[in-house]
């Protein structure tokens, strides 16, 4: 089968088998023993050349909200669309995810690398996770601090890969809706008269305006990770760049913008086949349909060089990246 279509950076690439899970219970039948690989829509996953394994595709649904005293509880499957769970609880007037609507994907997926967008995290609203643990055969339930979230990242990246199939998602939003409008763009919003719909309806604009829509244009989001680094390195970096966008993590470390990184490097534009570096937001690479997984590795590599040259710092990628045996690392697609 091929999987050109289950990606949203849409290389040419197939997979040996493909199973579509529309009720966990098909987890049980299935014999892990052989490479699997777990697919949600793809938005976050690039498929560099056809995977000799199965890939399991999770497509379960159903949301069911519940209002507390406290909270609104909400239940999702696996399989659900992320933005329309969004605009589904805003449809009725429950807000706490406006500020990551649009973002593509499932709901299984959003606790993988803890979803993030305009200064709110999953992390924030994450009740549970429910989900198949291969090694038991059964359904575990993990409590919040049991999912180790962090920027772009879970104990679903280390201790549980290809252990743990999500198939459900809990998340208490408190009630009354509590705005967060810190970040850049929506400060510019009025807390006194601001309602979630006009939050998701800015952040939605925004998004727009810098990110392409991967059905128009095949993407897979920002394909770095904003870089973590010492406060004295960002420092001496904000001698030699006093605009470069810090963000402080704590008392030690700074976050910095890699897309400001790689425009300031000059490399918007930069292209290899069919794959390039988006004019209007750096950190996204983009396929205009005719590219292989070749390119963009040298794209990848590139922009890696350039970035260490120019100021010391290793990119590291965001998106995962398969190759014929299953999950590589970018120096891993250097071959
Ligand atoms: P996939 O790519 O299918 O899978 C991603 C990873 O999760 C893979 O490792 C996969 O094995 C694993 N996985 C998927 N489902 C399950 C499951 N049920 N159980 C266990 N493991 C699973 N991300 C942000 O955080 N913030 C953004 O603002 C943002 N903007 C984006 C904008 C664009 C245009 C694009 C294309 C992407 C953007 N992303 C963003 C990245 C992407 O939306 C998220 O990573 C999303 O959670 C991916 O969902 P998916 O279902 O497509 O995941
Ligand atoms: N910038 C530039 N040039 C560029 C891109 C960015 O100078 O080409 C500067 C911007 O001007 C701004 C700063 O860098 O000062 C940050 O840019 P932006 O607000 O666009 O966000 P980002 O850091 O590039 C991160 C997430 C996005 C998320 C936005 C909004 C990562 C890796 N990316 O991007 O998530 O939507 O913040 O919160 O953390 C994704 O993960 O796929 C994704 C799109």
């Amino acid at each position: 089968p091929s999987l050109q279509s289950l990606h949203t950076f849409s290389l040419p690439a197939s997979c040996r088998t493909l199973l579509r899970i529309t009720n966990p219970a098909q987890l049980y039948d299935h014999d892990f023993s052989a490479p699997f690989y777990i697919l949600g829509e793809g938005s976050n996953s690039v498929f560099l050349a056809d995977y000799e394994g199965t890939v399991i595709q999770m497509a379960n649904l159903g949301v069911e909200i519940v209002e507390q005293a406290e909270h609104y509880v909400v239940r999702a499957a696996a399989g659900e669309s992320w933005h329309a769970l969004v605009m589904h609880l805003l449809a009725r007037n429950i807000g706490g995810l406006e500020n990551l609507a649009l973002i593509p994907g499932t709901v299984g997926a959003a606790p993988i690398q803890n979803i993030g967008a305009y200064g709110v995290e999953l992390a924030d609203i994450l009740y549970q996770v429910r989900g198949f643990d291969i090694a038991s055969r059964t359904l575990k339930t993990l409590d919040k601090a049991a999912c180790q979230l962090g920027y772009r990242d879970s104990v679903f990246k280390h201790a549980l890969k290809d252990r743990f199939i999500v198939t459900e998602v809990t998340l208490h939003l408190p009630k009354p809706w509590q705005p967060v409008l810190h970040y850049g763009p929506l400060q510019a919003l009025r807390n006194e008269t601001v309602t979630p719909e006009i939050v998701a309806k800015q952040v939605m604009a925004i998004r727009r305006s810098k990110l392409p829509d991967p059905q128009a244009l095949a993407n897979a989001g920002s394909f770095f990770k904003n870089p973590v680094v010492d406060k004295t390195q960002a420092q001496t970096l904000a001698q030699s760049y006093p605009d470069l966008p810090l963000y402080p993590v704590d008392a030690k470390q700074c976050k910095l913008a890699a897309g400001w990184l790689i425009e300031h490097a000059g490399l918007k534009g930069y292209q290899q086949g069919g794959v390039r570096v988006f004019e209007r937001q750096a950190l996204v690479l983009v396929n205009d349909g005719h590219s292989e997984g070749e390119d963009l590795r040298a794209v990848i590599g590139h922009i890696q060089q350039t970035i260490f040259n120019k100021f010391g710092i290793v990119l590291e990628h965001e998106v995962r990246l398969i190759g014929p045996q299953g999950e590589i690392t970018i120096q891993e697609a250097h071959y």
